[in-house]
């Protein structure tokens, strides 16, 4: 019986998996030149904390969650996204106090039952950061701001950010009757129940995936324009903030996030040639999670970016690293001492040195092929001789170029002769 990854899974093999560890440390440098701290908070979590915390009306909780109830009769979710997990550590920690910011970052993974398709997995990864505590327009710009830079350091050049407001409360609220006033005609021959849903969430009709309908609400109002004095000023000041930090971007009244938590400035970033799932991340300000959550009332904004479309853009985009080989040397083992051999190699390995073997000890040729394969950049052949003179060949597998080394010099010589290959 042979098995497959779960559909929508993905196995990331040892020839991508150095390109995942890139990625990852990038985004945590990012995070460190911010002051961000990382946040690991558990794979599942109780599923009261998103169906409260994202919205019953959205996608991700009514049709997406992994959700069962344990042997212990409790409701658990896997987490589909890391923003409620992170606030709730936050709330549970007491991680920030009264009028401080706390910054926290995370790489997990989420999981959503979504069709899955590229770039669409129902186990997918992201990094995300949080920046809690600060109601600043130049906080939403900072986030934003560290968004497209992550994408600059990845290497994926001519990024720009799309941004948008939901507007206050009141005004959000004014907007979403004027929707879907206006839309209801529209919708009258589409399925009931995405009628539905647009009733309950009437800013969904807006990102709808179907082209027709898109069409028709060209001329549909826009959210700008029911903004109150203080949500325009507040976005614009974001905007002054991003152009003086020379920050690529858009204003897209059409970017309403599939999230409920959002209260403020929303913001995407979308790639070309990576599919029809083009949002490379997403994020915003949610200045009412904490307190829906149990916290006090904390304005906070964030974001987070798909793994997986990151890779993906940087695959169509050429801007994929190549990497050097990690091992320094391979050793080939031309003796039936085989424990001294492998003392040496221990000892190489002890120093610091990136050394494989052929533990089934074939013969010489077969080792050296192997060494040849390894990507090592050196070979050492230890037979009787070399472990009773204490003096030893290293081989430059590139151009064949041999150099003399002691067993006092073993670990210097090999050190000087990879980074002369
Ligand atoms: P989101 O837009 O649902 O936001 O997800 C953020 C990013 O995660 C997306 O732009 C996409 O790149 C990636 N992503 C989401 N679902 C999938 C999937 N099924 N397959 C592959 N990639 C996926 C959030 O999750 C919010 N928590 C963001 C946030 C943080 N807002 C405030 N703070």
């Amino acid at each position: 019986m042979r098995f497959q990854a779960p559909r929508g899974t993905e196995d990331v093999v040892p020839n991508e998996s150095r390109t995942w560890v890139w990625l990852e440390q990038t985004f945590r440098e990012l995070c460190h030149r911010y002051g961000y701290s990382e946040v690991r908070t558990p794979t599942f979590e109780d599923t009261g904390l998103f169906t409260r915390g994202l919205g019953e009306g959205t996608d991700i909780v009514n049709k997406e969650m992994y959700t069962f109830v344990d042997r212990g009769g409790r409701s658990i979710t896997l987490k589909p996204e890391g923003t409620a997990p992170a606030i709730r550590a936050y709330v549970e920690h007491s991680l920030g106090s009264q009028g401080q910011i706390t910054k926290l970052f995370y790489v997990t993974p989420i999981f959503r039952y979504e069709r899955p398709q590229k770039g669409r997995l129902r186990e997918a990864h992201q990094t995300g950061l949080e920046l809690i505590g600060a109601q600043t327009p130049e906080s939403d710009a900072e986030v934003i701001e560290m968004s497209v830079r992550f994408y600059e350091m990845l290497g994926l050049r001519n990024l720009a950010a799309r941004i948008n407001s939901l507007g206050s409360n009141e005004s959000r609220k004014t907007y979403r009757e004027a929707l879907l006033e206006h839309a209801r005609p529209l919708l009258a021959d589409l399925p009931t129940e995405f009628r539905e849903r647009c009733e309950k969430n009437p800013l969904r009709i807006l990102d709808s995936k179907d082209e027709t309908l898109r069409e028709r609400l060209t001329d549909a109002p826009v959210i700008l324009n029911y903004l109150d004095d203080e949500s325009r000023r507040h976005f614009e000041a974001i905007q002054g903030c991003l152009s003086a930090l020379d920050i690529p971007y858009v204003v897209d009244p059409r970017i309403v996030r599939g999230l409920d938590y959002y209260t403020g400035c929303v913001f995407e970033i979308h790639a070309e040639g990576i599919g029809a799932q083009s949002a490379l991340c997403g994020g915003g300000r949610y200045d009412g999670l904490i307190e829906e959550i149990g916290g006090p009332p904390t304005p906070a904004v964030g974001v987070a970016m798909g793994i997986e479309r990151a890779l993906l853009a940087l695959e169509v985009s050429g801007a994929a690293p190549a990497f050097e080989p990690l091992l320094h040397l391979f050793a080939v083992c031309l003796t039936e001492r085989h424990a001294e051999f492998c003392k040496i190699v221990s000892q190489l390995r002890g120093q610091g040195i990136r050394v494989d073997t052929d533990l089934q000890f074939r013969s010489a040729k077969s080792q050296f092929r192997q060494a040849d394969k390894s990507g090592a950049s050196l070979a050492l052949a230890i037979g009787d001789d070399e472990l009773d003179s204490g003096t030893f060949k290293l081989k430059r597998l590139a151009d064949g170029a041999e150099f003399t080394s002691t067993a006092d010099t073993l670990y210097e010589d090999t050190l000087a002769y990879v980074s002369r290959s």
